[in-house]
């Protein structure tokens, strides 16, 4: 009889297609533990939506951070009504979830998945072109929520949204940033900055930079990049780049690139991450409620997927990574199959088919051994 670790999972399914989602990563994992067998998942819902901001007024409950603080990671759909200013249920839900669990770390995995039509002729040829890990800074800079509204309602109205950087809060996302970089086959790291034009945050951000890069001299190859010149090399250069690390805004634009370049936004994956692991850590795709195919039950599942193959790797602290890396397997073999994939990658299944397919991959991947 082997050990079975359990691992709590606080599942927030959120609004439109969030929920579909959520649902099916929900069923994917559960057959994947009970495939594996050496550790199972238990989910408990929180029905955090839009619907019930609208129904009682909040989205999470006075001590709702306390409720996450014991779970060993959260899956999250998404939020976001047409009912709902995005304002509103962004800063009512999950910004504070990510500011509060100290996730200051926001990595977004780029790859092209077998079956998806990728718009750069280039990739079209050598998908590989494209294999990119993105680390954006998740706490502070643009979204720091600095600023305010003076003679609102008037034409003498002035809002400022003020972007805070810190010495701490750069210098970790820089080390996280090279020791993802080196922990990568390239060994390679690509800084975005803006220290042209913004000339206090942003050349902080460039001296901290060079300051954590001494410590990697000869181990990581790296270089520097205007953010608008990267959305170019993007584009024209992919092969050119392997981890790259940019501000909240920056990197919150270049990464929906990124997903567009990779060829569809439903199958792009997120991990929000407390590297000091004392709080949760939350991990969702980046697509949102999409409410113009919501209710339909032809979301793309596989940006969801994808977000639970990084928390299994995150929850299994090195020793899922095999397992992590077998299940996106079996999710690449179903992209690979038009009949097995969804509308978006120009395949012919809905949600339910996919999730299905993957669970049958499940069986066909690990039986193997
Ligand atoms: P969106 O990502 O929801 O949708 C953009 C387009 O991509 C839509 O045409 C949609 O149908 C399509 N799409 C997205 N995910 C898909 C999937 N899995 N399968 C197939 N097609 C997919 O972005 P949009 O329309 O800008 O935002 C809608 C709402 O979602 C807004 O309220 C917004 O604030 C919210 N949102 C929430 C996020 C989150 O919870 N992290 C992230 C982005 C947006
Ligand atoms: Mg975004």
């Amino acid at each position: 009889m082997t050990n079975t670790t359990t691992y709590n999972i606080a599942s927030i399914p959120g609004d439109g297609i969030g929920v579909d989602v959520t649902e099916a990563a929900e069923a994917v994992l559960n057959k994947l533990a009970e495939t594996v067998g050496t550790f199972k998942f238990n989910f408990t819902t929180f029905d955090w939506s839009s619907k019930k901001y609208l129904e009682r007024g909040w989205y999470m409950p006075e001590d709702g951070m306390q409720q996450l603080s014991k779970y060993d990671a959260i899956f999250f759909g998404a939020v976001g009504s047409p009912d709902v200013p995005d304002h509103i249920s962004l800063w009512g839900l999950i910004l504070p979830i990510r500011k509060y669990n100290n996730q200051y770390v926001n990595v977004r995995p780029t790859r092209i998945l077998p079956g998806t039509v990728a718009p750069l002729a280039q990739c079209r040829e050598r998908p590989q072109d494209i294999d990119w890990m993105i680390i954006r800074e998740n706490s502070e800079g643009e979204y720091a929520g600095q600023g305010g509204t003076t003679h609102e309602n008037s034409p003498d109205t002035i809002a400022t949204e003020v972007a805070i950087f810190t010495r701490v809060g750069i210098e970790r996302i820089m080390r996280f940033a090279f020791e993802t970089a080196k922990s990568r086959p390239r060994k390679k790291l690509t800084m975005v900055t803006k220290s042209n034009a913004q000339r206090h945050g942003m050349v902080l951000w460039d001296k901290v930079f060079h300051e954590v890069a001494k410590e990697y001299e000869g181990v990581v190859e790296w270089d520097k990049m205007l953010v608008d010149a990267m959305t170019v090399r993007m584009v024209n250069k992919p092969e050119s780049m392997d981890t790259i690390v940019a501000t909240n805004l920056h990197a919150d634009i270049l990464s929906d690139l990124a997903a567009a370049l990779a060829g569809s936004i439903g199958i792009a994956p997120s991990a929000n991450l407390d590297p000091t692991r004392k709080y949760p850590s939350m991990f969702e795709p980046i697509h949102g409620s999409a409410p113009d195919i919501a209710g339909q039950g032809i979301a793309n599942p596989v940006g969801a997927f994808w977000s639970a193959a990084e928390m299994v790797r995150w929850v299994g602290q090195g020793k899922l990574d095999k397992v992590a890396d077998d299940f996106m397997q079996a999710i690449e073999n179903v992209t690979s199959n038009p009949k097995t994939r969804t509308k978006d990658m120009g395949g012919s299944a809905n949600t339910k088919e996919t999730t299905e397919a993957v669970i049958k991959q499940i069986d066909v991947v690990f039986g193997k051994k």
